[in-house]
């Protein structure tokens, strides 16, 4: 009986399962093709860092993300996290929308086990296809003593990032993923992993997942906006918009004349920033309207949006309640 760690991989899909006729282009392939036991077979190094077991839960481009998803990777990884000798649970996933993926599972997963979502901007079939390694440095740090206690991770390019921060950052970069504001908890360098610190704590307890997603969506402030896909989005019953805000949260005044109304209407606001990086500040110092709105701190529009949606899907009369939204925002 081999003494090595039990791993679990569990794929979704994404460009890490994807393929190309030719090997020449990383940009023109099908994401999703490449079923997971072949993914681990391409890597025979695999076999001496854990003893692997893979589960195919889903074959898609990360694109068509859905809620159904999410819920059904949730309770696979808590099938498997359940089973006491796991040492860890590697999730594949493209890299388009991972860091959706994994600001959910940072909120709601109530696991010991490290969780470590891998991806791959290169098709399994490219020339210096990054995901052997990507997966490789996954299921090392999955495997590892420091990745306890850490929550769910995110490991691509030699970097280990907190799935709260982690960002894809370019459009095809094997570097593509960053945390803008809190920098990579550490590193991976052949065997060698290294966390060199925690990630914040989080909220206390998990937060639930709901039993459906709420309509929440995103709108963007920029020079001459339209109040138009606010008061479509009202009318079309949404729970939760998110505002794109420029720089340090601020809206443009036609903006947060449709979201003063939206949120008059029982629709909660949550002011990002579309800059990429930094704290959206509380109180914003212009606009005393848009001052009414939640900040979602250092999360981006599409992780603040993630976490919106959870909120008002477990919790629906939070949307009234703009005091306790701001906190269990900066609680994340
Ligand atoms: C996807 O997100 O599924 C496709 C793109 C990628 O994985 O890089």
């Amino acid at each position: 009986m081999s003494t090595l760690p039990r791993v679990i991989v569990l794929a979704t899909g994404g460009t890490i399962a994807g393929s190309a006729s030719s090997a020449a282009s990383s940009a023109r392939y099908q994401a999703a093709t490449v079923p997971v036991s072949a993914l681990l077979q391409a890597v025979p190094v695999l076999g001496a860092v854990a003893r692997l077991e893979a589960e195919q839960v889903a074959q898609v481009d990360s694109k068509d993300m859905s809620f159904g998803l999410w819920k059904r990777l949730s309770a696979r990884i808590d099938h498997w996290a359940a089973q006491p000798d796991v040492a860890g649970i590697v999730v594949t996933h493209g890299t388009d929308t991972l860091e959706e993926t994994a600001m959910l599972l940072h909120l709601t997963l109530r696991v010991e086990v490290p969780v470590v979502l891998t991806a791959a901007m290169r098709p399994s079939t490219a020339l210096s296809a990054d995901g052997p390694a990507n997966l490789l440095d996954a299921i090392r740090v999955a495997a590892d003593p420091q990745a306890h206690g850490k929550g769910v991770l995110v490991v691509l390019n030699q970097e280990i990032h907190s799935a709260r921060d982690a960002v894809k950052a370019h459009t095809a970069s094997v570097g593509a993923f960053v945390s803008p504001s809190a920098g990579p908890l550490g590193f991976v360098q052949d065997a060698t992993v290294r966390v060199l610190r925690a990630p914040l704590p989080g909220p206390a307890e998990p937060w639930a997942m709901p039993s459906s997603w709420p309509l929440v969506e995103i709108v963007a402030s920029y020079a001459e906006p339209s109040r138009l896909m606010v008061d479509a989005l009202v009318a079309g019953g949404a729970r939760g918009i998110v505002v794109a805000a420029a720089g340090n949260g601020s809206v443009h005044d036609t903006l947060v004349a449709a979201l003063v109304d939206a949120a008059e209407a029982g629709v909660a606001v949550v002011r990002s920033s579309r800059t990429g990086a930094g704290h959206v500040a509380v109180p914003p110092y212009i606009n005393p309207a848009a001052a009414a709105f939640p900040t979602a701190g250092d999360l981006n529009p599409y992780k603040a949006r993630v976490a919106l949606g959870l909120l008002l899907g477990a919790e629906p009369d939070l949307a009234a309640d703009a005091m306790a939204l701001q906190q269990r925002l900066l609680a994340i």
